[in-house]
């Protein structure tokens, strides 16, 4: 087998079909265009469908392409030899051009001839047919005759052997997967490659994409037959050079050796230190990728954002096992950005971006993880079950950020189970809550209307627009308390603001008091109030009317009010507080009229 790097692979590939009438097309965004279904682009084929699908596409009906892809799926494997949440896809495409009698040579000539794979070592499975798809013999009979004996064809049922829809619909169809042969024993009579015994890695997909399924979950046949093809660059780089794990091949051999030297542990020392050095090294590869992706994402609470928030606080997790010194992640992901990026030039473009977002999660995260897990030792050591309580990994999530994923790896790591549904329940309660809290902030449930918190309730909407203005819109309203003596406004943003920005934000919200500016209060309805630009909570019934509060052409605010009749009433405004009030969420406090 030819002993070869990420580099040589990536060209063989490139090569071989260029020669074949292929177009190269680039590597997608890693976030999907147009599938909400799918939080990732997944394969190759994904950034195509359309085309699949029969839209025409620009370069022609044959491609070829390195496409970037995550799979979230395992993220829990990861840390075994072969699981990776990023990793590229070598892949081609006939978009109703060839077929099966094409490319089956085609797949034998690049394995046997351009990898050197021997003929001896490889086997096949196809699909063995059922009421969607008949049995693929045609396929079986291609490969048999490139020289694959019976013995090593496997007929597999749908589970094995159909590939597809990326999504819920779209195209999909049988597939006919390559393996390599290790030469280990059978582990039964039964032994096939749909097994996990490690006798067979399968190292290349060829699907032929004659289906479409319906949303309804039907198949219905397409008019013109694509082919797509998948070969994992990681995997087959492993194979090839006879590596025990992916994180010996040249993609990840840098990471491991930086990781090693910032924690002072070595990679193989224990099965512990081994896990953790991988799940660091795959974890910031996917995070580097996904922040840098011209179409990047940042750490947050819900769809992508979560998973990145997931994966940073477990690669954080991880280095705390191995004393992986602080801010170690974003040393790690520069490593790569200068690995990668030749093939990959927007980590270069975004690398500023990728290292700080790194940098404040970790951080950020930091700063609860050592208290999160004295209480999750706590937790397990007092409760009388082996059941950790929906409401206590709530609490774990609320006030130490622990993804509930963590909670339960923690947990099973000990012993332990959790009861997730509880979890999910106190989450929504959760939310439940803080939504009628803040409707009944917003929608002005004063506590008391005296005149002074109906002028500090003012300052409340100019400080939100100064805030808003001085840092770039990030600073959305998270809560909002008004006693006679001051105001307490609480938002997301992820660090404490600097002196200038306080000061500034202070001096808009004076200037608009001197302006003397008049309050103006319209009611209309929640489109008209979006359509003016108005901010605020949009969770009024359709056709219903608010109070939208106008302030110059500085703040436009749903609210309930009541408020001052003009902004000179307020007198002066001063930031006497800014804190943090919870992981991304800063608290200020400021008082009127001194
Ligand atoms: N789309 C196919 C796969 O991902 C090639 O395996």
């Amino acid at each position: 087998m030819k002993k070869i790097n990420s580099k040589e692979l990536r060209a063989l590939w490139c090569d071989f079909y260029k020669e074949r009438g292929h177009k190269i097309i680039p590597s997608a965004s890693l976030i999907p265009e147009n599938d909400p279904t799918v939080l990732f682009t997944t394969a190759g084929m994904h950034p195509l469908v359309p085309y699949l699908l029969g839209e025409k596409h620009p370069m022609g009906n044959r491609l070829a392409d390195v496409q970037v892809c995550v799979r979230t799926g395992d993220i829990d494997e990861v840390g075994d030899a072969s699981h990776c949440t990023f990793f590229e896809m070598l892949g081609n495409w006939s978009l109703g051009d060839y077929f099966r009698e094409e490319m089956i040579p085609w797949s034998f000539e690049f394995l046997t001839k351009v990898l050197e794979i021997p003929v001896e070592k490889l086997a096949v499975s196809v699909f063995a047919g059922d009421e969607d798809c008949k049995r693929d013999d045609e396929s079986a009979e291609l490969w048999k005759k490139m020289g694959i004996t019976e013995d090593r064809i496997f007929f597999l049922p749908k589970e094995n052997n159909w590939w597809g829809p990326a999504g819920v619909t779209g195209p999909c169809g049988p597939d006919t997967e390559m393996f390599i042969d290790t030469g280990k024993p059978k582990c039964s009579e039964n032994c096939s490659p749909a097994c996990d015994c490690g006798k067979y890695l399968e190292i290349w997909n060829d699907v032929f994409m004659q289906y479409n399924k319906r949303a309804d979950g039907t198949f219905e046949i397409m008019e013109h037959k694509n082919v797509d093809t998948g070969m994992g660059l990681e995997r087959t780089l492993c194979i090839l050079n006879g590596y025990g794990s992916v994180y010996e091949t040249d993609l990840f051999r840098p990471a491991v050796s930086l990781i090693e030297k910032l924690s002072g542990h070595k990679y193989g020392e224990s099965d512990e230190v081994t896990k953790a050095i991988r799940i660091i090294a795959d974890h910031v590869r996917t995070s580097a990728f996904l922040i840098g992706d011209p179409k990047g994402i940042v750490p947050g609470n819900v769809d992508q954002g979560y998973i990145l928030r997931r994966l940073i606080r477990r690669a954080v997790r991880f280095g705390r096992i191995i004393d992986l010194p602080e801010r170690s992640l974003s040393k790690i992901a520069e490593q790569y950005i200068s690995q990668y990026g030749d093939v990959y030039g927007y980590l270069l473009t975004n690398k500023d971006r990728i290292l700080s977002e790194l940098d404040k999660e970790e951080v950020r995260f930091s700063n609860t993880l050592q208290q999160g897990l004295k209480e999750f030792e706590k937790v397990i050591t007092h409760i009388p079950t082996k059941t950790i309580s929906g409401k206590t990994a709530f609490r774990l999530y609320d006030t130490y950020g622990f993804p509930i994923e963590m909670t339960v790896e923690l947990a099973r790591e000990q012993g332990f189970d959790v009861d997730e549904a509880g979890y999910a329940e106190a989450f929504k309660e959760h939310q439940k809550k803080s939504q009628a809290g803040a409707e009944q902030k917003f929608h002005g449930g004063l506590a008391d209307n005296s005149e002074e918190t109906a002028k500090l309730h003012t300052a409340t909407h100019l400080l939100h627009a100064a805030l808003m203005k001085v840092l770039k819109g990030e600073a959305r309203q998270r809560g909002s308390n008004i006693t006679a003596e001051r105001l307490r406004f609480d938002f997301g943003f992820d660090r404490a603001m600097t002196k200038e920005e306080i000061q500034e934000v202070e001096d808009l919200v004076n200037e608009q008091i001197e302006k003397k500016i008049p309050v103006v209060c319209e009611e209309m309805t929640v489109d008209e109030a979006k359509a003016q630009g108005a901010i605020g909570i949009f969770d009024s019934k359709y056709g219903e009317k608010v109070k939208v509060y106008t302030i110059g052409d500085f703040s436009k605010e749903i609210c309930g009010g009541p408020h001052a009749a003009n902004t000179g009433d307020l007198k002066s405004f001063k930031i006497v507080k800014e804190q943090s009030s919870s992981a991304g969420v800063r608290r200020i406090k400021a008082v009127i009229g001194q």
